[in-house]
């Protein structure tokens, strides 16, 4: 039997997702109970019902909201290992493409795409790469496309990119301004940054690499296959799949088209034609 709570989030949830068209409703229960219940202690609203009728009746209070409900935590190369391996990748796979398309999906404040555009100038790729970073928040997609970090963070990101067999000078690719590291433009001059979910959105590109971290844990199990379904459509054969320290491709049904790359590093690679697995229909081979 469904508790109070239960049936108040799943209301609350479904008016949200009616109203304003964001869908939550298959994200982890865990985690979006423990975002409503900090959300409403803030708002100091005794039940999800009353939240449910402020956020109703306030479109500028669904915008905040929403923050609460996407963790926006970034770093620079973070976990470097990741990094690294996505170096060898651009380096010996990536470069034998004349163009190449990289979506960064969930993209966040920007972190990732920077440490990515920053790979694939160091590996010489910059100008046959085109990047699409995406995200359900336009604040955090605003954020990625400036570029700007406070400089305490750099200490953090220097670190990380320290341990990706760095080309350069990190302090080369930024310039200080009152306190906040202004990333080189030039670095984001091939992005498109968008909206896009990967809970109703659809594929729009045939892609070479996609890095989406720290996203799928989020979801839950439907959702995260469908989010792997849309990756799977989108790749070329051969194609790179990265996900976060905490994400995987185990236990998915889309997990047959993928090869273990790296398994430390959760990257993956999607097959080839004839490596996939033949869907067989009575028994009999279906070509
Ligand atoms: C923890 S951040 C990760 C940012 C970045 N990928 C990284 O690892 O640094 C999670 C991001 O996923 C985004 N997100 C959540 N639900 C999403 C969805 N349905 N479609 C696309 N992005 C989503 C959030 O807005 C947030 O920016």
């Amino acid at each position: 039997m469904s508790t109070r709570e239960d049936i108040e989030v799943d209301l609350f949830l479904e008016g949200v997702y009616r109203h304003y068209h964001y869908d939550f409703r298959n994200y982890s229960r865990t985690f979006i109970k423990r975002r409503l219940n900090l959300i409403k202690t803030l708002l100091q609203c005794e039940s999800f019902s009353m939240l449910q009728h402020q956020i109703l009746h306030d479109p500028h209070l669904m915008t905040k909201i929403l923050n609460y409900l996407t963790i926006q935590v970034g770093d620079m190369f973070r976990d470097p290992g990741y990094f690294l391996s996505l170096r060898h990748i651009i380096s010996s796979y990536l470069s034998t493409y004349s163009s190449i398309k990289v979506w960064i999906a969930g993209c966040g404040t920007g972190e990732e795409l920077y440490s990515l555009a920053i790979l694939f100038r160091e590996e010489g790729l910059e100008s046959r790469a085109q990047f699409f970073a995406t995200d359900i928040n336009f604040e955090a997609l605003k954020r990625a496309e400036a570029g700007i970090y406070a400089v305490d963070r750099l200490e953090s990101f220097e670190n990380n990119y320290r341990h990706t067999d760095p080309k350069h000078s990190f302090s080369s690719y930024y310039t200080i301004k009152n306190n906040y590291a202004v990333f080189d433009s030039a670095l984001k001059e091939n992005t498109v940054f968008y909206n896009h979910s990967l809970v109703s959105d659809s594929v729009f590109a045939e892609m070479h690499l996609i890095s989406c971290r720290n996203v799928l844990i989020y979801f839950d199990n439907s959702l995260q296959e469908r989010a792997i379904g849309l990756f799977s459509d989108a790749l070329i054969r051969k194609g790179f799949l990265g996900l976060g320290a905490k994400e995987s491709l185990y236990l998915s049904p889309h997990a047959g088209n993928f090869t273990e790359f790296q398994r430390k590093d959760r990257i993956y690679q999607k097959m080839a034609l004839q490596e996939l697995p033949l869907p067989r229909v009575r028994g009999h081979i279906k070509l």
